[in-house]
């Protein structure tokens, strides 16, 4: 593994405000760039405060919606309006409030069947990457956006399932044993693809997992996180100090 790039924020609202200008000096490149910008969102808590951000005033006028396209990291297997639903979460905090087009807002169809639900956003994620890129996969997203679980998951990527080691699929469903329930993701072989993967991890809670993710052995099979090895693009970990209070200087 590289060496990770970590950047650690006095605070979770100051890492919002590093994950919020990432994504607008981003997206402004590439439109700048004359190109359309596609974003994978987190899920999860964490994210939120990223979001409302890109919803004010103060960063939304700095991005040209029309060229950003946004996808999702993964998704509970709930219908869009239910309150575990990224999608929901993602529209409530920030897209419901900025002028994104509504056909540049790729959800995973949660209520539908999982697998029939992960085969679909595939194709919908190769038809926007042809469509706009005329170029064969493998899809290189501009930007992903992960958050990790105390256990070391990122995505729904949990410990011990064999997506960690997928190389075929860009997206699966599966059953997650320890939540009793279907989720759908990404897989580290879209993850890898990305420019640019930026974890966002605050929280106390999880510093001796971010530790062992950034500084143990290599087990992607219990840390899952360590799975996420872009394979040309950049890796940064933006991490609150609660988070990195057991990363040495
Ligand atoms: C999800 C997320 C998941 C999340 C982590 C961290 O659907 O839950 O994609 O991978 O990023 O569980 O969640 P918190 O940010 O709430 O700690």
């Amino acid at each position: 593994m590289r060496a990770p790039e970590v950047q650690v924020c006095p605070d979770p609202d100051l890492l919002a405000c590093a994950a919020a200008e990432l994504f607008v000096e981003q997206a402004a490149q590439a439109d700048a760039e004359g190109r359309l910008f596609s974003v994978a969102l987190a899920g999860g808590s964490t994210p939120r405060a990223t979001y409302r951000l890109l919803a004010s005033q103060a960063y939304a006028a700095r991005v040209n919606w029309d060229s950003v396209h946004i996808f999702w990291g993964d998704e509970r297997c709930v219908l869009p309006d239910h309150p575990q639903s990224n999608y929901l979460m993602a529209c409530q905090a920030w897209l419901d409030h900025v002028p994104v087009p509504p056909q540049n807002i790729h959800r995973m169809r949660g209520e539908d069947d999982p697998r029939f639900a992960a085969e679909a956003y595939e194709q919908e994620l190769g038809s926007f990457w042809q469509s706009s890129f005329h170029r064969q996969p493998p899809i290189a997203l501009d930007l992903v956006f992960l958050g990790m679980g105390s256990d070391g998951h990122t995505a729904s990527l949990f410990p011990g399932l064999p997506a960690i080691h997928e190389q075929g699929r860009q997206v699966v469903a599966h059953y997650v044993d320890k939540l009793a329930a279907w989720r759908l993701t990404l897989t580290p072989l879209m993850l890898n693809a990305a420019a640019h993967v930026v974890f966002l991890v605050n929280g106390t809670d999880k510093a001796e997992r971010l530790q062992q993710v950034l500084c143990g052995p290599y087990q992607p099979e219990l840390l899952p996180a360590q799975a996420v090895q872009p394979t040309k693009g950049r890796l940064l970990w933006l991490v609150d100090q609660g988070a990195a209070r057991l990363l040495e200087d």
